[in-house]
Order: C-alpha cells, then structure tokens, then sequence
C-alpha cells in the first residue's frame, strides 16, 4: 500500500493534466449537436484506461457508447470478491455562458480548484477512481481483488441505455458491490458514506388556449390566458406549510428515524451562511424539517422551466396560444414513480381552470434508493474513508438522483456504496462549477484503500 499511495502523491500534477484533458471534452448528452463530443471523449476515455493497464472497450449503444474497463483477472482456484466501478462522462449543458468566470470546457485552475463542466459531475471523481487504480498497475502491486469500470455518457438524461446494457452483460458484470463516486461529502474535511438517494419523475404540462397568439387589445378579457391559468394551478400544488396538496403524495413516504435525525443534525449547519449561499431573502420548505431533511429525506415538487408567450425584449401585447411546464418531483423511500405520476396527473386534470386544454406528458423516472450503512461492505467503506480522509466519515441521505442504482440493485442484484466526492460549493449543474484538488487527491487515496478493505 505504501508504494500505491507514494505513486498517487509523485504524480499529482500529471493527474491534474489528464482532468484538464478530460473536461475539455463537450460531452452534453442533452444536445444532439455534441454527441461527436461525447463519442470523441469515449474514445480519449478507452485510450486512457488501456495506457493505466486496463483491457478496456468501447460499447456502442443506440445512444452514447459505454466505457468497460478491466483490471487484468487473475487465474486463481480461489474467488475473488468483484467489484463494479460506476460513473459517467456525459455532462450537463453549460448554458449560461455569460455567468461563467472563465469558459466552461477551458478548464482552469484557480486555488485549489479546477473549474470546468464535469468537473465534479462526474469526470473529476471517476478519475480518482481510475488513478487508484493506475497506482496499482503501475507499481506491480497486487490487486486484491477484481475490478469493472462502466463509465456510461447518459447519466444526465437518465441512463436510456446503460439499463439495457446491465441486462445483455449481466454475466459480466454480476458483481458483490458497485462503487460510486457521483455524491456529495459536507465539507473538504469531512468523508461521507450517502445510504439513500431520492428518486424523480418528470412531466411536461401545456396548457393549449387559442390556437395562436392573439391580440390582446382586441381579444384579451374573453378569454383564459394560458399562462395565468397555469400559474393558477401550480399555485395550488403546495400549502402554507410547503406541504404538497396532491391527495395521497405522502402516503408511502417512510418516516425518519431518531437515529437518522440524529445523524443529520451533527452535519456542520448556519442557517444564514446557507441562506446566503443560496442568494436567497429567507429560507422556505416543508414546516417541522430542517433544510438537510427537506432536501434529502422529504419529497419536493420543483419547476424546473416555465415558458410561455413573448420572451424577447420590449413588450408584445398578446395573450398566448399556450404555456408549459417542465416539472421534476424528487421522491423518498417508499413512494413509487407510477404511483406518483398518477396521482400528478390526476390532481392536475382535476384542478385545471377552465377554457384551456390541458396536456400531460410523463417523462422519465426513477426509485429511490435505500441501503444499510451498518452492511459489512458498508463498514469497508466507511474505514477507507476514515483513512483516506484523516477524520470520521458521516452518514448521509442526499437529494440528487442516480436512477441506475436500482438497475444494479434488480439486474445484478447489487448493493451501490455511495462514497461521494462533490462539496457543496462545487457548483454541480450551475456555472462555474469546480472539482477541489485536494478533494481529488483523498478519492484517489480512498480508492486505493477501499479494496484492501473490501476485499
Ligand atoms: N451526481 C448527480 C446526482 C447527485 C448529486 C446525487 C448530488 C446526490 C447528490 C447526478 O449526476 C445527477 O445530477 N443526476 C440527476 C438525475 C436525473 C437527470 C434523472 C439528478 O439528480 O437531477
Ligand atoms: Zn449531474
């Protein structure tokens, strides 16, 4: 282990180089116009697996292609513990680029952060990963036991592919754990273990009025405006107390525990710092949660765009032919997406004012996740952590999403360690978002140490 850890520490500044590389690939699932971005950052991604000492593939798929890599098997009578490593190289789309200090896929590094798109979601911390890995190749030292990487490029757009893919290779890839490094840790001192992940489902709802934009001199006042009348019904989703209207919304939410409450409120917390942080005049959610437990144990319905009518500069007198929503709602243990996206539709169909037709469109959707942090993988985890990070490791529930998980959980009857690397300020999905270097550093020490441990 001393010589794996004394290779990771001689050739930071090279690994920093190879981050740099790696985020300068476009790799927006979201839109069409970069996916050679995105199968030219697959290919530098093969390529770089094979020089660590991997045999490494590229899949194609009907959508972006899957990255496999492989540490060399070993032939022993013995069986040794496999482990899957999961991650993607796809990212979020940049926009706006105004609102970034320096551009998007120039990466830069200012302090001890490199600002890039993906650089923390999630091209920094897989390559932690993989950089652990490269330790033990490079230094002849033994891994205990076998590794599969499947870095994926649809993540942000809910992994269409990769969930079809577990089930042609399931063989393969059966394993006794999947690693991931796509969450959070609270602070750049503090390790985390993330046992529960929210789960989501999508709509789009238009309202469709007159069957074009009228005047709204002439016209305006005889009849509904599709923007007020769908401002009207999102105005009814939530009450007073931030709780969701939607009957039968909470019904198979699993309370916290003591235990859990516990946990959440040891995490470091100030209330004003958070507010500021967020730019926001007061903090608002479901009453009798903290802000951890809204955003991480409690169920949210968000609106994620709102579009309708003129949006160009100076004023358009108009009413508009329609007005849409782009809505995600985030779900905790037990609820179900198909239980949840009928309940929605159903609310929204009910409670839709007059003079408009209305259209729902379910989008994609995911289960939350759950698993124990008390498992023996999970006490692995939580030791390489320790050690890797010098300081406790925490335990957390987070809000994101990682849809697959459950696919690992049912195809390859896995459990998924969640051992994120993101800090709160990295700036995921927003501008300038940034992966902290010595944050880097420590993963790629956690991976190294994990798989003595888990082994
Ligand atoms: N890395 C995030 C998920 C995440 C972030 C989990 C922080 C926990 C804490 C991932 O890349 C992501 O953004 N997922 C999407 C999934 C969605 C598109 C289905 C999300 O959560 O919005
Ligand atoms: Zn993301």
């Amino acid at each position: 282990m001393e010589s794996v850890l004394n290779y990771l520490e001689r050739n930071q500044s090279r690994f920093v180089d190879e981050l740099c590389h790696y985020v300068r690939f476009r790799s927006v699932s979201a839109q069409p116009q970069h996916a050679g971005d995105t199968r030219a950052c697959a290919e530098w991604l093969v390529n770089h697996c094979r020089d660590i000492g991997l045999e490494a593939r590229l899949c194609p798929t009907d959508g972006n292609p899957i990255v496999v890599a492989k540490t060399p098997r070993k032939k022993t009578v013995a069986r040794r513990r496999h482990f899957m490593v999961y991650g993607h190289y796809d990212v979020q789309p940049p926009e706006p680029f105004e609102l970034w200090t320096t551009p998007p896929f120039q990466p830069t590094i200012r302090g001890r952060s490199l600002f890039g798109r993906g650089a923390s979601d999630n091209k920094g911390q897989n390559l932690a990963h993989l950089k652990a890995v490269e330790a033990y190749l490079k230094t002849g030292t033994e891994l205990p036991c076998d590794l599969t990487f499947v870095i994926e490029g649809e993540e942000e757009v809910g992994s269409k592919s990769l969930a079809g893919f577990l089930q042609e290779h399931r063989d393969e890839l059966r394993c006794d754990a999947v690693v991931v490094s796509d969450t959070g840790m609270p602070a750049k001192n503090l390790p985390a273990l993330t046992y529960a992940l929210r789960g989501i489902a999508a709509f789009e709802i238009t309202l469709h009025g007159p069957s074009r934009d009228l005047h709204s001199g002439i016209f305006g006042g005889s009849l509904q405006n599709p923007a007020m009348a769908l401002s009207r019904l999102l105005a009814t989703i939530h009450d007073d107390k931030g709780r969701i209207r939607i009957p039968g919304f909470y019904k198979d939410v699993v309370a916290l525990t003591k235990f859990e409450r516990k946990q959440l409120a040891r995490l470091p917390f100030n209330r004003n710092k958070y507010r500021k942080f967020l730019g926001v005049p007061e903090l608002f959610g479901e009453h009798g949660f903290t802000p951890d437990e809204q955003r991480s144990a409690r169920p949210t319905f968000e609106i994620n765009g709102l579009t309708s009518g003129y949006q160009g500069e100076g004023s358009k007198t108009i009413v508009p032919a329609w007005a849409k929503a782009k809505i995600t709602v985030r779900l905790v243990p037990d609820q179900e997406p198909a239980h949840i996206i009928k309940s929605v539709r159903a609310f929204f169909e009910k409670n839709c004012p007059p003079g408009v037709r209305i259209e729902v469109k379910a989008g994609h959707g995911a289960e939350p996740y759950m698993v124990s942090p008390q498992s023996a993988d999970a006490q692995a985890a939580l030791r390489a952590l320790k050690n890797a990070f010098r300081r406790e490791p925490v335990l957390l529930r987070e809000g994101g999403s990682i849809p697959i998980v459950n696919q690992f959980k049912k195809v390859l009857g896995a459990d998924t360690l969640l051992l994120g690397l993101a800090l709160p300020d990295d700036n995921a999905h927003s501008p300038n978002e940034k992966f902290d270097l010595d944050v880097f550093e420590g993963g790629q020490r956690m991976g190294a140490m994990l798989w003595r441990e888990l082994a």
